[in-house]
């Protein structure tokens, strides 16, 4: 269903006028530079307003602009994103800035379309920064705002399918106005986040109860659809933390798996669970490193959930001697306590290191 100009200039008007009366001053929104907005976008992708806005302020701090990102060390940006989860993305920014950088003289393209080249954009992210940066009129689509639309004016197609998304997208062209399209895209993701929530949305204070389909129809909770299912793999991580005089053996991820570039300890995969340290001899862990160190912790399983992934992570505190920490794997080193804190890790190993009290 398209709606007709009246109802859509119905809608707006009612849209602005919640928004103003509604909205959180948030950091992003007091501002038009076009890194900034694109730095809030990001996290906020990861994360939710009030865990978001800390790091949004320590990017910042430490780089103001594209240029001191686009200088800054991997290695860095990694550490500042910790916690955050889906580190591609901070890598996915970091090689961006440096391409805004070489590519456009640190200007960012002005509209979504000159956007989307860059590499981590996406469709939102691209029409977020060309409305709220440069005043493109063309809708910002995050899951806020599918879910106001399917449940205002009734879309009932799978917002995960290829067919529903262009439904939706035709819908949002019809309703972004040429006059201030930042506020209205604002306004939709704010009135999804705040008041058409995806549980017990507030329609008792509604303003669209006289429009709402959802509402007409009781179907809050049907809206949006979406039918797609992750299949989540199951996996087993035995980290062998290796000590030697104070200092843990680390490495860097590698490439092709999760959590590239942040550093980890040795790590073997099992297919199962693992509680005997015997199973893990026979799974490629150095036998002498057993027999002659003394094994100080066997940890809890810690579980992590990612997108596709569900890791079931348990450490194994090993303390050697110095003459056993030859012949250990070439990409492994041995880091002072102070070089453990200050490398990028996943939060899951940094939370481990907190509750045995290392850092
Ligand atoms: N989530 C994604 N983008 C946002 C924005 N600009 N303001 C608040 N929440 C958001």
């Amino acid at each position: 269903m398209i709606p007709d100009t009246e109802l859509i200039g119905h809608f707006n008007e009612k849209l602005k006028f919640w928004y103003i009366k509604n909205h959180r001053k948030l950091l992003w929104r007091q501002t038009t530079d076009p890194y900034k907005i694109w730095l809030s976008e990001i996290i906020l992708q990861q994360t939710r307003v009030a865990q978001g806005t800390p790091y949004y302020e320590k990017f910042l701090l430490n780089y103001p602009t594209v240029f001191d990102l686009a200088k800054a060390d991997e290695r860095d940006v990694l550490r500042l994103w910790q916690g955050l989860g889906y580190y591609s993305r901070a890598r996915n920014m970091h090689y961006t800035a440096r391409q805004v950088v070489n590519e456009y003289g640190g200007r960012f393209p002005e509209t979504a379309a000159g956007l989307s080249k860059l590499k981590g954009l996406g469709n939102y992210t691209a029409a977020a920064i060309a409305s709220f940066s440069f005043g493109e009129a063309v809708a910002a689509i995050d899951g806020n705002v599918y879910r106001v639309m399917s449940r205002i004016f009734g879309i009932q197609a799978d917002m995960l399918s290829n067919q529903g998304k262009k439904e939706f997208a035709l819908m949002a062209a019809q309703l972004v106005p040429f006059d201030d399209p930042a506020t209205y895209n604002q306004a939709m993701i704010e009135f999804g986040a705040l008041q058409c929530v995806p549980v017990s949305p507030a329609c008792n204070i509604c303003p669209f109860t006289d429009i709402c389909f959802a509402f007409a129809h009781n179907m809050q909770n049907k809206l949006p659809v979406k039918v797609k299912k992750l299949k989540v793999k199951q996996r087993f991580f035995n980290y062998i933390v290796l000590e030697s005089s104070g200092q843990l053996a680390m490495k860097e991820r590698p490439s092709k798996d999760i959590w590239q570039g942040l550093y980890d300890f040795y790590m073997i995969e099992s297919t199962s669970p693992t509680d005997d340290p015997d199973e893990l001899q026979s799974m490629d862990f150095p036998a002498r490193l057993l027999q002659n160190g003394i094994l100080k912790i066997t940890s809890r399983v810690y579980t992590h959930l990612l997108t596709h992934q569900r890791l079931h992570v348990k450490f194994w505190w090993l303390e050697i001697s110095e003459t056993n920490t030859i012949d250990l794997p070439a990409e492994l080193t041995f880091y002072t306590k102070e070089e453990v804190e200050s490398l990028p890790k996943p939060i899951l190993i940094d939370t481990f290191l907190k509750e045995e009290k290392y850092l």
